[in-house]
């Protein structure tokens, strides 16, 4: 058979791969960026269908428009307005299969075979894949604690650079756990204006903050931008229900290449969902229980990172999200630690599977959503000791 190019130009998730060789039981695994099994509103979500499917099996399990349930895309657009101070309406939300699918969608409206598109480096596995199978030339921006570096952008684009698009996940990214202050959001969003690009701002994690709310997403101070959420990590994944916010032209390209993709979103997941929004009683005294037991694991890992490794290693203690991202500061290379990592128990992703430009081979994500704190500082510990094993065999 011959293949298209896009499909080497994607390759395979280096993640997805990795989860196959930390999903060993007696692997401690801090790999995956999965949301906490245990957080899951299940016995909600077994009433809700209850009631759906006695009341109106039509509503949830019949096909539906493909913009999506018009209860949900209210309530996307209530949350929108609320978070971004600017007007938000249903009519400016498209549900997708996942805010993967709204990435994708996104890559193939706005790409041409070439085309550029400055994204976080180190960036969003997902996202990556979804704008090079889209045959975007992807130029890395980097991040820091405050999120991408705007001026760094500044510079490219003064430069001469032309992209047609931004991919940044602005709040507490996959993978750096940086989230994006408010006068980079305006910075970036003024670039856009200028140069007549598309800031596609991936949020999934807005509302999973520890301390304090993330700034207003980009979207409050640009319309050259579509906001992108999920329902994956504040409810279940395996709803497969995201959403983008988009301007009108931007929005019916993206309906019409998702009739072209899958016709619309699960029926039953955006029933479900809007169901359990309607509780908003309920939704916030869940999303409270969220960011109290994400805390504490952040919390957990950082500090026995911290009191392990010393001065050897710098951590980024996240506001907020799923991930730590650490960076060895004695030439340790992540890659090389792997396998020995495996071999103690303890998995982890290194910083190269999010390398656009540049390599972070000294860095590593580690995602403390799915262990408890006890089984944290143990991984640390495996983590330690793989350490000196591979100084001690180098
Ligand atoms: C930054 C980011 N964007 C998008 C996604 C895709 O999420 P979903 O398709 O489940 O909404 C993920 C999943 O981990 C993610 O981390």
């Amino acid at each position: 058979m011959r293949f298209a190019g896009r499909v080497d130009a994607i390759g395979s998730s280096a993640i997805r791969d990795l989860l196959a060789l930390t999903s060993a039981p007696e692997v401690l695994s801090l790999a995956g960026g999965l949301p906490a099994v245990e957080t899951f509103p299940t016995q909600r979500l077994a009433d809700a269908s209850a009631r759906l499917f006695d009341l109106d099996p039509g509503s949830s399990l019949q096909y539906a428009t493909t913009e999506g349930h018009a209860g949900l895309r209210a309530w996307v657009a209530a949350r929108e307005q609320e978070r971004s101070g600017v007007a938000c309406d249903a009519d400016d939300v498209v549900v997708t299969s996942g805010s993967q699918q709204a990435l994708l969608l996104c890559a193939l409206a706005l790409c041409e075979q070439g085309d550029v598109v400055v994204t976080d480096d180190p960036g969003y596995v997902g996202g990556l894949q979804a704008f090079a199978a889209a045959g975007a030339r992807l130029v890395g921006v980097p991040v820091d604690e405050g999120g991408l570096d705007v001026d760094h952008l500044a510079r490219r684009l003064a430069d001469g650079l032309r992209p047609v698009a931004c991919y940044t996940v602005s709040t507490f990214q996959n993978p750096g756990g940086a989230t994006m202050g408010e006068d980079r959001r305006r910075a970036l969003a003024a670039l856009a204006d200028r140069y007549g690009f598309v800031v596609v701002d991936d949020d999934p994690y807005a509302d999973l903050w520890f301390d304090r709310p993330p700034p207003a997403p980009v979207r409050a101070h640009t319309t050259m931008t579509a906001h992108l959420g999920s329902a994956s990590k504040i409810v279940a994944p395996g709803l497969r229900v995201g959403w983008a916010v988009a301007p009108p032209e931007l929005r019916s390209a993206l309906v019409r290449l998702k009739q072209a993709a899958d016709l619309q979103a699960p029926t039953l997941g955006q029933a479900l969902l809007a169901e359990l929004f309607a509780d908003s009683q309920w939704f916030e005294s869940h999303l409270a229980m969220l960011r109290t037991t994400y805390a504490a694991r952040a919390d957990a890992l950082v500090d026995a990172l911290v009191s392990r490794f010393g001065d050897r290693l710098a951590v980024r203690s996240p506001g907020g999200g799923l991930f730590v991202w650490a960076s060895f500061l004695d030439g340790t290379d992540t890659e090389a630690l792997l396998p020995v990592a495996l071999r103690h128990g303890v998995g982890f992703v290194p910083g190269g599977a999010f390398a656009v430009d540049a390599t972070h081979a000294g860095a590593l994500r580690l995602s403390f959503a799915t262990n408890p704190p006890h089984r944290l500082a143990e991984a640390v510990d495996r983590l330690y000791a793989a350490t000196t094993d591979l100084a001690t065999h180098r």
